[in-house]
């Protein structure tokens, strides 16, 4: 992990509120799942703000945002040859020994951001499954990714109509990765609960990408503590990235 003023290669929309980010920043070894603290120099807003790794090589890092509120809508508005902050990479992130056997990588909305580059270090061997409410974007960039990818829309739009976890079969899979809105996640859970209680047999892990309020980012506030069978966890330091069966729900 390292912090420094980066410059700003990119900095667009893509869609509405989604905006796509290049930073310069060279690090040598990012993985998926890991994200970045970012803030503008000019101090607009105190804390920075937590952005996961959407795709990176040698010289720079991609990220992919959706405008919430004041911290996003200011660094959307950051122009191109300009600097700014950036903490990372930060967090445990997606160990990729432990994504075994058939794998289902399931994102929803703005939580496909981290899961891209998740794709991109599975090379191809991941079945991928999003869900968007109405609006969508990153699809293409999944495709590169995948050989199996179904996309779900609540409004019917674009793909199947309805939510992302009924494509889903997850009798199927050894392996499902998530990261979209909790109640997505949780369903995603519960699926996976479900399959294993049918076949006791059967191993299935599920890993999931937890989004916390995030104050420091580094392990030191307590900010984003999460419950688990182990204790209290914080989500920025031994996460984001949970294997479901450890959190207390
Ligand atoms: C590990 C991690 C990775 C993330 N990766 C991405 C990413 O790749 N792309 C992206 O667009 N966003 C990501 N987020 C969420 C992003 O950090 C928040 O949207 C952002 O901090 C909001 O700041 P703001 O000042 O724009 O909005 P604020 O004014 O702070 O908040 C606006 C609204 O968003 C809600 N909100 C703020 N932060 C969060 C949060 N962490 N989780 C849920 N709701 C929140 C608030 O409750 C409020 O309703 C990530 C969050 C975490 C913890
Ligand atoms: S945000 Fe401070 S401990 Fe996690």
């Amino acid at each position: 992990m390292k912090i420094c003023n980066s410059k700003i290669l990119k900095n667009e929309q893509v869609i509405d509120n989604i905006y796509r980010l290049i930073i310069e920043f060279n690090f040598d070894k990012i993985l998926p799942g890991q994200f970045f603290m970012l803030k503008t120099l000019n101090n607009e807003f105190l804390l920075p703000r937590p952005i996961s790794v959407n795709d990176c090589d040698n010289n720079s890092v991609a990220f992919l945002y959706r405008i919430e509120g004041h911290g996003t809508k200011t660094i959307s508005k950051l122009i191109e040859g300009t600097e700014i902050q950036a903490l990372g990479p930060i967090g445990n992130g997606f160990e990729l020994d432990k994504i075994q056997g058939k794998v289902a990588i399931i994102g929803g909305g703005i939580g496909t951001a981290p899961l891209l580059y998740l794709a991109k270090k599975l090379s191809s061997k991941a079945d991928i499954y999003l869900g968007f409410r109405d609006i969508t974007y990153g699809i293409d960039e999944f495709k590169k990714y995948s050989n199996k990818l179904s996309v779900a829309t609540e409004d019917g739009s674009v793909g199947q109509k309805g939510f992302v976890t009924s494509l889903v079969n997850f009798d199927e899979y050894d392996c499902v990765v998530t990261c979209g809105p909790e109640v997505m996640m949780n369903a995603v859970m519960d699926a996976c609960e479900r399959s294993k209680a049918k076949d006791s047999s059967r191993n299935i892990t599920c890993l999931v990408s937890l989004e916390k309020r995030m104050a420091c980012g580094v392990g030191a506030c307590l900010g984003c503590v999460v419950e688990t069978k182990a204790g209290m966890k914080r989500a920025c330091k031994d996460g984001p990235v949970f294997n479901a069966s450890e959190l207390v729900r």
